[in-house]
């Protein structure tokens, strides 16, 4: 999918607001804060194109990236605690939850885990989701400089184990780090191999 210049096109706050659904998309989800902002920056190779921050529940909406004229790139709302009112964080996480479930043209969701903190009960409420809804979901471990190589081992283990009970999930994680680069080309491979 990966061709031609990334632009942002447009923030979404309802399902109506989706762009029309006719070209292929990739999303990022994952718990507040994980690092999803911070990974589209680094694929695309720009900076400040998304907009991410230490404060949990930065992304409010959902945020379409164009592909040149091919493909979507789409940043979500985090999942979990945010700061922000509840009845405002209710309404993002019903529409991460329509968006997650009914996106016909959604190729693959994309979730994070913060390498530090491993799979939690949220993330398994967004996988089963996912697996209800048949999405391909692939998990990304983000800030991969935060934490030495034993630490690591032991997420990776934790991650595919939950993996298991996920009919939906590909059994190959993609180890990250937005900061220092790594493990973001082979993502970029990934996305590219989708059509
Ligand atoms: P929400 O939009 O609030 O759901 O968060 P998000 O998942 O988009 O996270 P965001 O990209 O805003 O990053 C959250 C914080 O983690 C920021 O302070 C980032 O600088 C930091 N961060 C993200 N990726 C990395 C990484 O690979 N390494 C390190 N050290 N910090 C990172
Ligand atoms: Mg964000």
């Amino acid at each position: 999918l990966f061709a031609g210049p990334v632009d942002f096109l447009k923030g979404v706050v309802a399902m109506d607001g989706l762009p029309p659904a006719d070209r292929p998309e990739v999303c990022f989800a994952g718990r507040s804060n994980a690092g999803k902002s911070s990974l589209i920056n680094a694929l695309t190779g720009r900076k400040s194109l998304a907009r991410a921050s230490n404060t949990p529940g930065r992304t409010q909406e959902i945020n379409y990236f164009t592909l040149g004229e091919r493909a979507y790139l789409v940043d979500l709302p985090g999942y979990g605690f945010a700061k922000a009112p509840v009845a405002v964080v209710a309404k993002w996480q019903a529409l991460l939850k329509n968006y997650l479930s009914g996106r016909p043209t959604l190729r693959r969701a994309f979730t994070l885990i913060d390498s530090r903190h491993g799979v939690k009960d949220v993330d398994h409420e967004i996988m089963k989701l996912l697996d209800r809804s048949a999405v391909p979901f692939q998990v990304v471990l983000t800030k991969a400089d935060k934490i030495g190589a034993q630490a690591m081992e032991a997420t990776v283990a934790q991650v595919q184990e939950a993996l298991q009970k996920h009919p939906a999930a590909y059994p190959e994680l993609v180890i990250t780090s937005s900061e220092k680069g790594q493990g973001i080309a082979t993502l970029r491979a990934i996305i590219a191999s989708l059509d």
